[in-house]
């Protein structure tokens, strides 16, 4: 047979499509195996007992700061994080102490519920225990659990279904919920900060700007700016233990799963972002952003985010800001993590390559000396 030039070439996309449509199915149907395992037929999958039995040790007395009792830290790691960020995480933890009520001089790293997903990673969980105070709990529903995460990959689109998880259980057991990622290194008790602001939810600055932290999005002062809020990074989370909090993070796990039908891709920040705007301004609750010069990025310029009080005001808030300018060799110093709450390393290449800034940072912050906090990209 003897096709003409351009019946090769229809052929030839006909063929293209059948493969893109083809490869498109198999990954829709991956990601979306994956999060059906978080998930009833109706609901949210109930807590475990060790969970809730973990969340009750960690949990920190806050009657001393709000109405309600206790708030619980979360965060979760597949072995390639317990091998490389986890432990310099809760070396940081460890020289923390909780500022006041009944956990007053305890350390941070005995109020964590870190959840593991593998046997192996659930085995390195159980090894730090021997340095650190911190709860292991293994989550098996998770199924996405081994191997190494990169962006937007399966195992990267599938642990944020697990994430809304640990946060909607901890809010239905009655506790406010801190979620943090592994690759941050906690510096001075945020708890604190988190409380006196009157936020219902906290998100962290994707990028470093100038935002009001005590401005609501669906506040008037905020309205009246005709800003638009910022890109939220999910990697520092607060959310308060409420009624209407809570039936947001559900929304948020609902969006997610519907979502994943026909969009693998989806990622856990854009959707967070999307429904907690909407449902936030619906149940009248504060959804505000993160102090960027307290809670600060690695993928903020220079030795971190910068700008005066004095700037925060109708012309400069939605606008970005510099960092503050690195020390020669590239390196920053005392001077400008010293009123630092946290230090989160996105935007710093592998694993590998953050847990040495991080240790970098510990390193410097203790020894009152320079460090190379900052990463390739
Ligand atoms: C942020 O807004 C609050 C409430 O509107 C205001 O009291 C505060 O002074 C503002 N913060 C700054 C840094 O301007
Ligand atoms: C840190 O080092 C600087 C000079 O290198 C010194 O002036 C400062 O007092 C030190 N701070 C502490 C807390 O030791």
């Amino acid at each position: 047979m003897c096709l003409s030039p351009q019946h090769a070439w229809r052929a030839a996309l006909l063929l293209f499509t059948l493969v893109v449509y083809f490869q498109r199915i198999v990954s829709v149907n991956v990601v979306e195996k994956h999060s059906r395992s978080h998930y009833a037929q109706h609901g949210v999958r109930l807590p475990t007992r060790a969970f809730t039995g973990a969340l009750h040790k960690a949990a920190i007395d806050i009657s001393h700061l709000s109405c309600r009792k206790s708030l619980v830290v979360l965060c979760m790691a597949n072995e390639e994080a317990l091998q490389h960020t986890v432990p310099h995480f809760l070396e940081s933890l460890s020289r923390v102490v909780v500022k006041g009520g009944r956990q007053e001089g305890q350390a941070f790293d005995g109020r964590v519920v870190l959840v593991a997903w593998s046997l192996d990673a659930m085995r390195a969980c159980r090894d730090l225990q021997a340095k650190y105070k911190h709860h292991c709990v293994r989550d098996a529903q998770h199924t996405a659990a081994t191997g190494s995460f990169s962006f937007h990959d399966t195992g990267f689109n599938s642990l944020g279904f697990a994430k809304v998880k640990y946060i909607l259980n901890g809010l239905s057991a009655g506790h406010d919920v801190v979620f943090l990622d592994t690759d941050i290194v906690l510096l001075r008790d945020p708890v604190p900060y988190l409380l006196r602001h009157g936020a219902d939810l906290f998100g962290s600055m994707e990028k470093c700007m100038v935002y009001n932290d005590s401005h609501a999005f669906n506040s008037p002062e905020f309205l009246a700016l005709q800003k638009r809020p910022p890109a939220i990074n999910i990697g520092v989370l607060y959310f308060k233990a409420t009624a209407g909090v809570t039936r947001c993070v559900y929304n948020w796990a609902w969006e997610m799963r519907s979502e994943v039908e026909t969009r693998p891709k989806l990622w856990d920040q854009d959707i967070y972002g999307k429904v907690m705007i909407k449902c936030t301004t619906r149940h009248q609750l504060r959804f505000q952003v993160l102090d960027p010069r307290l809670f600060q990025s690695a993928c903020f310029p220079g030795c971190g985010c910068r700008f005066r009080n004095d700037e925060v005001i109708p012309a400069r808030i939605g606008k970005f800001s510099r960092g503050s300018r690195k020390l020669p060799g590239g390196v920053c110093g005392p001077q400008h993590w010293s009123r630092w709450l946290l230090r989160h390393f996105p935007c710093s290449g592998v694993t590998k390559r953050k847990a040495d800034l991080m240790k970098e940072l510990i390193t410097g912050y203790y020894g009152n000396k320079t460090a190379n906090i900052i990463g390739a990209s």
